[in-house]
């Protein structure tokens, strides 16, 4: 990495570099951002995380978020912790965002239902799944509806999976990004407080 500050990023070309990634890597499926992981923390301190699908980022909200089945017991584990960690890594570009935030579930509101009709009718079978995501079965099962294993449910059919369906929204308040270079990596962090004040910092990467 150049030793001229002329030729770095800034920290607010870098910045703006992370929110146009994540808002391109919503629609490119084929983007790495497009499938963060989400690490939340249970009532007992454990960490869990998972892979998600990125579903929208709003920068100027500082919003990101992601659909899951409202039954899944991570749900009630956001709801009452209200923070998510996310992570987010391009192979090619070497750069990985981090983003904490305070998180709201979604599953009665008007967010729920944008979330809803932009979801596709391949992806409301997930939602008509008769058993709870993460419920011990006796025997394997695809939890798929009946009928339709390999194929996708009509209009109609598809909107008894609404009720199921909840949109996880995170406010990020803190985004940490690290630009790897064999010569020396860059790496940022910005925090928002409530009260609209706003740090951007270098790390020590
Ligand atoms: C590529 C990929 C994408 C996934 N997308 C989602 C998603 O958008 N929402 C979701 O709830 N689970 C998604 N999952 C499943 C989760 O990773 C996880 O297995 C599931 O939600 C159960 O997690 P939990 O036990 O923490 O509730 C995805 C898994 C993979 C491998």
């Amino acid at each position: 990495m150049t030793e001229d500050p002329s030729e770095r990023a800034t920290l607010d070309e870098q910045l703006e570099a992370a929110w146009r990634g994540l808002a391109a890597a919503v629609t490119d499926a084929r983007h790495e951002w497009h499938l963060p992981i989400v690490a939340s923390v249970g009532p007992d301190g454990r960490p869990e995380a998972r892979t998600v699908v990125l579903r929208s980022v709003v920068p100027e909200d500082r919003t990101v978020s992601f659909h899951t089945d409202r039954r899944s017991p991570k749900v009630g584990e956001i709801e009452a912790s209200g923070r998510l960690a996310w992570v987010f890594y391009e192979r090619s570009s070497k750069v990985q965002v981090r983003i904490h935030g305070a998180t709201s579930v979604h599953c009665e509101d008007d967010v729920a239902d944008a979330g809803w009709a932009r979801t596709t009718l391949s992806s409301r079978r997930c939602y008509l799944a008769p058993h709870p995501p993460s419920t011990v079965l006796d025997d394997w099962h695809c939890n798929l509806p009946d009928g339709l294993h390999s194929s996708q449910p009509g209009v109609a059919e598809s909107e008894a999976g609404r009720r199921n369906f909840a949109v996880v929204r995170t406010r990020v308040d803190q985004l940490e990004r690290l630009e790897l270079h064999h010569d020396g990596h860059l790496r940022g962090r910005w925090k928002w407080d409530a009260d609209g004040g706003s740090t951007a910092d270098w790390l020590a990467p």
